[in-house]
């Protein structure tokens, strides 16, 4: 999931009874977060407006060869070029025959030929045009010439009676090219085991109150998200309250000392774990079991901290050789050599330092810039990005480090 983000998908939607059902696919591709090029045939437009198709793509509509683009004489090189993915959804005998036999009349064709990307037809008629030699040599060709065929499903047809030839469902869709992406995006993880901690943790004081810190656990949620989408199966240890990754293990916690005892029971099986949470240092020595009245009498009251256990320095003893281990390093002065120190006093193979006092990054932004801190090697300072793309910048160094292609 979630690999058709920022993903260029041109959707061709040619003359079928079943063109209505595009509008939605537009939409689920759109939600995914792809954008969005519609290419319609002429007698699709029969059917559907490209108005409709234009509004919810927030793209003009490309139907005619001939009229010039401003700025743009050959937009149909443009888009071919442009896409990731070409889908014929909702696909006609008439454009499977085309496509098949490589002609280019008319602005949908010539897109789909100029187009080396992978190409989708989910085609949709009548179950006798379906079945019919032509248009089953067609779609044996196409198969053949490597195009991804999206079957139709059996099921009342617009003639009013049952049979094979109905478009796929649009979900069904959507799912075959998340599937495929999946399949064809490397992953250096594939296999692998990452725990991750995200969140900041919160100390009792007494049953309503607690002591806390600013962090929001985007971080760790990004990481997550990002170990998952290069092939990793993720353990989420979360103090956070974001919403849990999908495909993601979530493990909630609140305190320190449930931390910890979490990530002990997970770390033997992890192959790479990502401590991004943040541990509180201190805690209330003693949580008191009713809430603190306020005494009138009083104007001060006293909390008696005490240090909570290192958790990264714990792992760190008990790591394997065959285990890698990354700490965050959250400081506001001297930043580098007090992580560079930290690196080695944890017993860590990566540590991600971030100036957390600047507020442009840090805590609770969506952006973030880090260092990345490794043993025997130079720091290396990342450009500001997306905490997403930090992440799966992040991801990747730990792969080089433990030489995964
Ligand atoms: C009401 C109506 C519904 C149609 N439904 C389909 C259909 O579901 N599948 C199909 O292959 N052709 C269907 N056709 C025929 C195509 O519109 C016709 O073959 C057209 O030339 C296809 O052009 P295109 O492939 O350039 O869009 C339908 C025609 C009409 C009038």
């Amino acid at each position: 999931m979630g690999m058709l983000k920022d993903k260029h998908v041109t959707l061709y939607v040619t003359g079928s009874i079943a063109a209505y059902k595009s509008a939605l696919l537009t939409r689920l591709l759109i939600k995914a977060g792809a954008q969005v090029q519609v290419v319609m045939t002429a007698a699709a437009t029969d059917f559907v407006t490209p108005l409709t198709f234009q509004t919810l793509s927030k793209r003009p509509v490309l139907t005619d060869l001939f009229t010039a683009t401003e700025g743009d004489p050959i937009k149909h090189i443009t888009v071919a070029d442009w896409t990731d993915i070409a889908l014929v959804a909702p696909a006609t005998a008439n454009i499977l025959a085309k496509m098949a036999q490589g002609l280019a009349d008319d602005a949908a064709s010539s897109t789909l030929i100029a187009t080396a990307a992978p190409k989708f037809v989910a085609p949709a008629m009548n179950k006798n045009m379906w079945a019919n030699p032509a248009t089953q040599r067609n779609v044996q060709q196409l198969r053949a010439d490597g195009v991804l065929v999206i079957d139709p499903a059996e099921g009342f047809l617009a003639e009013g009676y049952s049979g094979s030839g109905r478009l796929a469902e649009p979900a069904t869709i959507v799912a075959a090219l998340e599937a495929y992406l999946q399949d064809h995006t490397p992953q250096p993880l594939r296999g692998k085991q990452v725990l991750v901690t995200a969140g900041g943790t919160r100390e009792a004081i007494d049953p309503v109150r607690y002591v806390g810190n600013k962090s929001s656990g985007k971080m760790g949620y990004a990481l997550a998200r990002a170990a998952r989408d290069l092939g990793a199966e993720v353990t989420l240890i979360s103090s956070a309250s974001l919403t849990t990754p999908h495909n993601v293990d979530l493990v909630p916690v609140v305190s320190a000392a449930e931390m910890e005892t979490a990530v002990n029971t997970y770390f033997g099986a992890s192959d790479i774990t990502l401590m991004a949470a943040a541990v509180a240092d201190f805690r209330p020595e003693a949580i008191v079991d009713h809430k603190i009245k306020k005494q009138d009498d009083t104007s001060t009251l006293d909390l008696h901290l005490v240090r909570t256990p290192d958790i990264l320095a714990g792992l760190g003893k008990q790591k394997r050789a065959d285990q890698f281990l990354l700490g965050f390093a959250a400081e506001t002065n001297d930043l580098l050599q007090n992580v560079q120190k930290k690196l080695v006093a944890k017993g860590a193979d990566m540590i991600v330092a971030n100036d957390v006092s600047d507020t442009a990054i840090g805590f609770n932004s969506d952006a973030n810039r880090v260092t990345l801190l490794k043993r025997d090697a130079e720091p290396e300072q990342l450009a500001m990005a997306s905490k997403d793309e930090i992440a799966r910048e992040i991801l990747l160094r730990v792969c080089q480090q433990l030489h995964l292609a």
